[in-house]
């Protein structure tokens, strides 16, 4: 019953919370990151002529894949599926690249890339994405395009090799500069900015979100400013496995020798088996409205996702078919960790409200649903 309320709350929370916010830029990009902007949703660079950066990071559904599938498809005859589940990309600009000794930071859910312009070219010329074809097939196509004048203008002529790191660092500055990409407009940032109060549910599910006891979640999930000042990204940039259940809608899984492994699975830490399984925490900013969750899209509804929180120690027979962890080879599911046991089914209801105040475009005084207040 509880359970039923909550996924019907969550339903409530998403329809009128909406939409992506799609503002306007505030100050005219620079023309680097113009270009940027049109490369970022350019589908002619594709092997396939379908489809572009934006096809899996649609700008309407901040910056995340547009539809619940487990991994999207790509390549040049779109019929390869992914081996993962498509982020968004918002709120990435902070991000720092990978050290390998305090095991933070760094791009992609495995920290491999460690500039938004060393990670472009992956998604580019990857089989299971753009696919792109060889620096001279994407060279040309940028030199012959639709805006091959103002590519010239920015970085002159060059050789294919300089192009297409032209087009990487293009990339980066429009995902550095348009404040679209990292608006710090949620309810949330207007409350730490003193503008606005949490409502007395979304209150409590910030504690219950803080609280060691109960969530425990803000010990990964930062959710207060840094010394810095600035706004929480929801994110402590560390790694972690969370030991979510294997997803049989992955087809690379019909293989049952397959498994994704996370940072172990970079080949300079093959040998690190203690990294095997863990994935870098995501930010949660926008999470209500992400249509698929965990790096394996094995969760469609937020309420899914915060009962597998409260409940896979206790009640594991519901989360796993047969073996705990089962996504996981046996060998490193001991690297999965505890869960805090705490949260009541009223706590859940609680962050739950809590996290929709994490969605971009608020505005201001707007009062959160009635089940929220
Ligand atoms: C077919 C779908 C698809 C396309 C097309 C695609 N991406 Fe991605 N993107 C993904 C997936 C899946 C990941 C996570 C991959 C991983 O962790 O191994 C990702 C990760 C990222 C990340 C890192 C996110 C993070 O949290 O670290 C960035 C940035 C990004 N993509 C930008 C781009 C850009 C720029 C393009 C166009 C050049 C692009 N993507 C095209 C699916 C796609
Ligand atoms: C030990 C660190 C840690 C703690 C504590 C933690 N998380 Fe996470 N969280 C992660 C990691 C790592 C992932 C990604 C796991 C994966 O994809 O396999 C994740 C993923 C998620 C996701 C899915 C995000 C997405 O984009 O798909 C949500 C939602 C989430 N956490 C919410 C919470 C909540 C709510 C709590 C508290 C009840 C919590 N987390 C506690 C580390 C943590």
């Amino acid at each position: 019953m509880l359970r039923l309320a909550l996924v019907l709350l969550l339903l409530l929370l998403n329809v009128s919370c909406g939409g992506g916010s799609a503002r306007a830029p505030v100050s005219p990009l620079s023309p680097q990151a113009a270009l940027g902007a049109r490369i970022f949703e350019d589908r002619t660079l594709s092997g396939s002529g379908r489809m572009s950066c934006a096809t899996c990071h649609d700008p309407a559904f901040s910056h995340g894949p547009p539809n619940a599938q487990p991994v999207q498809v790509g390549g040049a005859f779109e019929q390869l599926f992914g081996l993962r589940a498509a982020p968004s990309i918002r709120y990435l600009e902070r991000q720092p690249p990978f050290d390998a000794v305090r095991l933070r930071g760094g791009l992609m859910l495995d920290g491999r890339a460690d500039t938004l312009a060393a990670q472009a070219l992956l998604p580019l010329f990857g089989a299971r994405e753009l696919d792109a074809g060889d620096a001279e097939t994407v060279a040309r196509k940028v030199h012959q395009g639709v805006y091959a004048s103002e590519f010239k203008a920015v970085y002159g002529e060059s050789d294919a090799a300089t192009t297409v790191q032209q087009i990487a660092e293009a990339l980066q500055a429009f995902q550095l500069e348009d404040p679209r990409f990292h608006p710090y407009d949620s309810k949330y940032d207007a409350v730490l900015a003193g503008h606005e109060r949490l409502s007395a549910a979304e209150a409590r599910g910030l504690q219950a979100f803080e609280d060691p006891k109960r969530g425990n979640c803000a010990s990964c999930h930062t959710s207060r400013p840094g010394a810095d000042g600035k706004p929480p990204l929801f994110t402590d940039f560390g790694y972690a496995a969370v030991g979510v259940a294997r997803n049989a809608a992955i087809p690379a899984n019909a293989n049952p020798q397959s498994f994704d492994l996370g940072l172990c699975q970079r080949p300079e830490l093959a040998a690190r088996t203690e990294l095997c399984g863990l994935f870098r925490t995501p930010s949660l900013r926008n999470i209500a409205r992400r249509p698929v969750y965990f790096h394996n899209g094995k969760m469609t509804s937020l309420a899914q996702v915060l009962d597998f929180y409260a409940s896979r120690d206790s009640e594991s027979a519901r989360w796993y078919p047969a073996e705990k962890f089962d996504d996981l080879p046996a060998a490193y599911r001991s690297n999965v960790i505890p869960l805090a046991p705490g949260l009541s089914a009223q706590d859940l209801h609680d962050v739950a409200c809590f996290l929709a105040t994490l969605n971009d475009g608020y505005a201001r005084g707007r009062p959160p649903v009635e089940a929220c207040r």
